[in-house]
């Protein structure tokens, strides 16, 4: 028998068992045995009861902002670093730990009626958020929203080229949509984030192996956009939330931004800011046609997925597959 410091242990441990180095984060006060060594001054009810999950440009914001508006949901506090969202499940935020995420939450004054909640909107096509979601937050429930894939990824390409990203400003959405694997690696990767995000099957298919389908609701995009108070009531009934508000009293189109906005107390249009809901010129015929083309056999999947778990088709789906 040898004798060797807890350190030379842990190393030759994560030797034998490299698999293991990952940390995976469960919720300390579902099991007896964590809950006894879990500090008395410590609280599981600083974790979210649902979460936004994206994709990114589908409106996810506009969802944030509405839900907001509802008394018994309390959204998290903004990141300094990660523009606003927490982005815990899916890098390396997540390495911080279960104290990290849930200083980033209030204390909710009733744990059970109040709602916490979050929205990071690139957890829907995250390689191991839906694993890591459910191994803390089994219950947890699971919004998403689906537009038009191509439009989606149109709407990423303006996003950054907005922002002063150099490859969308040197590149048209053509070039990029398009672009070989040999092209330069930051080509490449406004390529995979303007495309792979909207295999919406592919993604949906994983967070589908982890949660039970009735924890997941599925948003259609145009209709957050054109009917947002109809989409409103029905995310309140699958939350089972009280009290159940009208959103007619709290949203209202807006001629001038071309979208519903929150209206304030004082009678006023409060819109989401410039940098959603741009103006940008039509996508051109041939990407149009390509994109058709690129999401065709997913988009006829996603549909037999949605189908399969009794999920209502979304319009734009609808339209696709009949043309
Ligand atoms: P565009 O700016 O390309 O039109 P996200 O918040 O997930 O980044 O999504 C941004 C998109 O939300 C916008 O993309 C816009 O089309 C859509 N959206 C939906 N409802 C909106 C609203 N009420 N106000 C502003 N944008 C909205």
């Amino acid at each position: 028998l040898k004798q060797v410091t807890p350190l030379e242990m842990g190393i030759k441990y994560f030797e034998m068992y490299p698999e293991d180095k990952e940390p995976v984060w469960q919720d300390p006060c579902v099991y007896k045995r964590h809950m006894q060594i879990w500090s008395a001054n410590k609280s599981c009810d600083r974790l979210p009861k649902f979460l936004v999950v994206g994709p990114q440009k589908t409106g996810t914001t506009a969802l944030y902002k509405f839900l907001q508006i509802h008394p018994a949901i309390l959204a998290n506090y903004n990141s300094p670093d990660t523009f606003e969202e927490v982005q815990f499940f899916n890098g390396n935020n997540y390495h911080k730990g279960i104290d990290w995420y849930m200083e980033f939450f209030p204390v909710p004054g009733n744990a059970t009626s109040d709602f916490l909640f979050e929205k990071s909107a690139n957890y829907f096509d995250g390689e191991l958020v839906p694993y890591r979601v459910h191994s803390l937050l089994p219950k947890a429930k699971i919004i998403c929203i689906l537009i038009d894939p191509a439009k989606r990824a149109y709407s990423w390409y303006q996003h950054m080229k907005a922002r002063g990203d150099q490859i969308a400003g040197n590149y048209t959405f053509h070039e990029i949509i398009t672009a070989p694997d040999s092209a330069p690696r930051k080509v490449r990767e406004l390529r995979n984030r303007s495309l792979i995000p909207g295999i919406y099957v592919q993604h949906l298919q994983k967070w589908l192996e982890f949660f039970p389908s009735r924890q997941i609701f599925i948003i259609d995009g145009g209709r957050l956009k054109s009917n947002p108070v109809a989409v409103m009531h029905n995310v309140q009934r699958f939350l089972h939330i009280e009290p159940h508000y009208d959103y007619n009293d709290y949203l209202r189109f807006d001629p001038k931004k071309g979208f519903f906005c929150q209206v304030s107390s004082a009678n006023k249009s409060e819109c989401l800011g410039r940098g959603k809901g741009r103006h940008y010129p039509p996508m051109n015929e041939t990407s149009v046609e390509f994109l058709e083309q690129f999401y065709r056999k997913n988009n006829v999947a996603l549909s037999k997925l949605l189908s399969k778990h009794k999920y209502r088709i979304p319009d734009w789906l609808e339209k696709e597959l009949s043309d």
